[in-house]
């Protein structure tokens, strides 16, 4: 903090700091005013950085997605699918198995999974994400209704936490491609693991 260069050695303290002497409350210096509201914006930064540390760990799916094969590359359908579904859906989130860290299973992409959280009150729930890699569980036709309706091929709504997504038929269509091309047993590990569970 600079001081008053007109009044280096601060002989009128009051003019000098008019905000902290309006703040500071009877009986209370403004000093010590001063170094609680630094305490608490240090305690503000520490949480921030606490927090920032928390979300980026463990990775988000678009971090640990498998590399495209180039057969998807090729397909701009399916990489249009592979950017809603990792970028947009965070389908991976609900849908990959993860281990007792909570780092994702690359080799077991998409394969479905038991959630890691439950609702604090009672609710409709499905405490399972069923394997999506292969579209192993509807006909493609199927699956762009759901994407479109949230609603199951039977017409019942699906079960939180699953989202009752909106996607356009475009859209639709794109995530079903992308799904579709994923090999639905998890597919043998590249010698990076990169190549695992995708084919076409
Ligand atoms: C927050 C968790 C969560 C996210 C994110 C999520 N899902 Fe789901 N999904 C579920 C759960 C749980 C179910 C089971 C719902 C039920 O049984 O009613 C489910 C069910 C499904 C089904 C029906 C499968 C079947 O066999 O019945 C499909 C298809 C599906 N999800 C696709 C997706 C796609 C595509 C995305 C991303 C665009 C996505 N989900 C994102 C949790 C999630």
């Amino acid at each position: 903090m600079k001081l008053n260069p007109t009044h280096p050695s601060r002989p009128h303290g009051h003019h000098a700091y008019p905000r902290a002497r309006r703040v500071a409350t009877p009986g209370t210096p403004a000093g010590a005013s001063n170094r609680r509201a630094r305490a608490t914006i240090g305690a503000v930064c520490l949480a921030i950085v606490t927090a920032l540390t928390a979300s980026a760990s463990p990775a988000t799916p678009a971090d640990v997605a498998p590399e495209p094969t180039q057969a998807q590359k090729s397909d701009p359908i399916i990489m249009r699918g592979r950017y809603l579904v990792e970028h947009v859906g965070l389908c991976a989130d609900c849908h990959s198995p993860r281990d007792e860290k909570g780092a994702f299973l690359r080799d077991r992409w998409m394969l479905g999974s038991a959630l890691p959280f439950q609702p604090m009150v009672p609710m409709p729930w499905a405490p399972v994400a069923p394997p999506l890699a292969g579209l192993p569980s509807m006909t493609e036709a199927q699956a762009m209704a759901f994407l479109q309706t949230g609603q199951r091929p039977d017409g019942s709504p699906v079960r939180p936490p699953m989202p009752p997504f909106r996607f356009g038929a475009e859209d639709a269509k794109s995530v079903v491609a992308y799904l579709k091309s994923l090999k639905s047993d998890g597919g043998a590990s590249g010698p990076d693991g990169t190549q695992a569970s995708l084919a076409k």
